[in-house]
């Protein structure tokens, strides 16, 4: 039985309460970066203990990285990082963040039992790409508390944030999470609910056609990324943003888009495919579109 009364209004201070991130992923390690780089603490939990093992170690990586980039304070202590792998160590959390593989079931599982734990009144927080944030409450205990986080890779460069309401999300919920970004020196720019939400409405079915483009033979990766910037201005290519985000996530995200959609834009081609089962998923294994020197 849960001894938790609702979840205090005020942010955790430095040695508080932690902030949970579940996954210890690109983007849970990226998160507990931001986090921990703000002096919050941070509690990150994975099912594979390996993740866990390397977390620290990526953790440190990338302060130093953003510090020196003057992307997070360089004054004051960092705040403390505790991996585990048992969801119930995250019952003191003021906030969870989950930040999961892709999968609809296995997200459904992991907020079902981490709502079970946690104080009525802590907002829960996905990270998802594209699973509508009521379709994920269906599986939370107080569906109100359930509020969409869309961070960008990686969480400690990129300080705008694309964060959504869904039909049920309680208002104390969504002002707690924006406070929480604030406090992260983040701009949360609030949207309404659906797949993919706004940015990956729009972005996975292009990364999806730039792939398919290079599958027909019209142009090779080179190309359509110079193409990109040096047209268009971007900073960075479709086809080097599909390796930066992960192409097992993209395929993932992509299939999600077309089982809610039915849009046949969101079809993950064939390219796409065959580099997920041949194990290139882009920077995170050293080769993906291109190739990296070192896997992050
Ligand atoms: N990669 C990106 O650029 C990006 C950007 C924004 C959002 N996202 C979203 O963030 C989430 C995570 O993506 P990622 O790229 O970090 O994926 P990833 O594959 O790098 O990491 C996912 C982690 O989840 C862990 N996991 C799986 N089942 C679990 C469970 N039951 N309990 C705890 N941990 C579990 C895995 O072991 C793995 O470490 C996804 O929903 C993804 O769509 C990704």
């Amino acid at each position: 039985m849960s001894q938790h009364t609702t979840a205090p209004d005020a942010l955790p201070a430095p040695a508080g309460q932690p902030i949970a991130v579940l996954g210890a992923g690109t983007m849970g390690v990226g998160i507990a970066t931001l986090i921990t780089g703000h002096g919050l603490p941070v509690v990150l939990v994975d099912v594979d203990e390996n993740r866990l093992g390397q977390a620290p170690t990526a953790v440190a990586r990338g302060l130093r990285m953003a510090r020196l980039m003057g992307k997070l304070p360089r004054d004051g202590e960092s705040g403390t990082l505790t991996t585990t792998t048992l969801v119930d160590d995250v019952r003191e959390a003021t906030i969870v963040i989950e930040a999961v593989t892709e999968i609809p079931e296995t997200k459904a599982k992991v907020i079902a039992s981490v709502s079970e734990v946690i104080a009525p009144g802590t907002p829960l927080v996905s990270n998802t790409s594209g699973i509508p944030i009521d379709e994920l409450a269906a599986s939370a205990v107080r569906p109100e508390d359930m509020v969409g986080a869309h961070f960008m890779n990686p969480p400690y460069l990129i300080p705008a944030i694309e964060v959504v309401r869904g039909p049920r999300t309680a208002e104390n919920a969504l002002r707690r999470v924006t406070a929480l970004l604030t406090r992260l020196g983040m701009n949360a720019i609030v949207v309404g609910d659906g797949p993919g939400f706004v940015i990956n409405r729009v972005l996975q079915r292009s990364l999806n056609g730039a792939a398919r483009l290079v599958q027909d033979g019209v142009a090779d990766a080179e190309s359509v990324d110079a193409l990109f910037r040096g047209c268009l201005g971007h900073t960075t290519g479709p086809l080097a943003t599909a390796d930066l985000i992960g192409l097992d996530n993209v395929v993932d995200s992509l299939r999600v888009l077309y089982d809610r959609t039915g849009d046949a834009g969101y079809l993950p081609c064939e390219l796409l495919l065959q580099k997920v089962a041949a194990g290139d998923f882009g920077r995170k294994t050293g080769r993906g579109f291109f190739e990296y020197g070192g896997v992050l």
